[in-house]
């Protein structure tokens, strides 16, 4: 059985003050035991407060990228062992923002995802096709290459130790999600790519979820949860969401 979980991406939003009240609405109503695991990704100035906040309580923290290196001079990164000091459970690894604008590539990804499973962090791989790449037909192409560098690189046992989120680039913040029928298709190949340990695997979707269609994509056999951005800065909207995935 694969348990739910709804990972909160903050990306570059927030100040000190409006992290702590979100952390604090979110706790009062996350509150009991849940059958649904979630996590917030604070940027990074925010983790140690976030650890503080959230220790004795149900809900884990993670980071939104992390370094492929241990340590040393490279100026204005932050590494795995950093992760694990601040309490981190989850990194996410190769965001689509992150492929864009920091230029990683797939093999950096792969590095990354590599040295948080040997970190005992459990990275999170985004993976998405462009807006353009899917009116191509290029979709599954571009989820099996950017999927395989990984397996390639760590193999398949180190794969399944991680969690794979599927995010189509065109729906990240543009209030257009995919369909649950769309999304459920390449999860199932997904699952498909990574062969007997596929169904362990949880693979999230990522790319406006919102409180009123979450429940419809969590209905579908193969999305086990979400990754959420815009409606994970609203405690109010996000817990409805982490509830649709019970
Ligand atoms: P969104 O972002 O929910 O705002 O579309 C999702 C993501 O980038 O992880």
């Amino acid at each position: 059985m694969r348990r739910p979980i709804v990972i909160a991406n903050w990306k570059m939003n927030g100040d000190m003050r409006f992290t702590r009240r979100l952390l604090q609405d979110i706790c009062k109503s996350w509150n009991g035991v849940h059958e649904a695991e979630v996590a917030v990704c604070p940027p990074f100035p925010y983790l140690a407060a976030t650890q503080m906040l959230l220790e004795q309580t149900n809900i884990y923290w993670g980071a939104q990228n992390m370094s492929d290196r241990d340590n040393g001079a490279f100026t204005g990164e932050i590494s795995a062992e950093m992760l694990n000091e601040l309490g981190c459970k989850y990194v996410l690894v190769g965001h689509s923002e992150r492929r864009e604008f920091q230029r990683e590539s797939s093999e950096l990804v792969a590095k990354k995802f590599k040295k948080a499973v040997e970190s005992q962090l459990v990275p999170v791989l985004c993976v998405g096709e462009s807006l353009e790449q899917r009116e191509n037909e290029q979709t599954y192409d571009v989820i099996a290459r950017q999927l395989l560098k990984v397996v390639d690189h760590c193999g398949l046992d180190m794969v399944a130790k991680g969690i794979v989120a599927y995010e189509p680039i065109w729906a990240i913040g543009t209030g257009k999600s995919a369909t649950p029928q769309m999304a459920q298709d390449v999860h199932s190949y997904i699952r498909e790519i990574l062969g007997p340990e596929g169904d362990q695997i949880r693979i999230l979707y990522g790319g406006s979820v919102k409180p009123d269609n979450a429940e419809a994509l969590f209905s579908q056999k193969d999305i086990d949860g979400a990754l959420v951005g815009g409606a994970s800065l609203k405690a109010e909207d996000f817990v409805e969401i982490c509830r649709a995935a019970e």
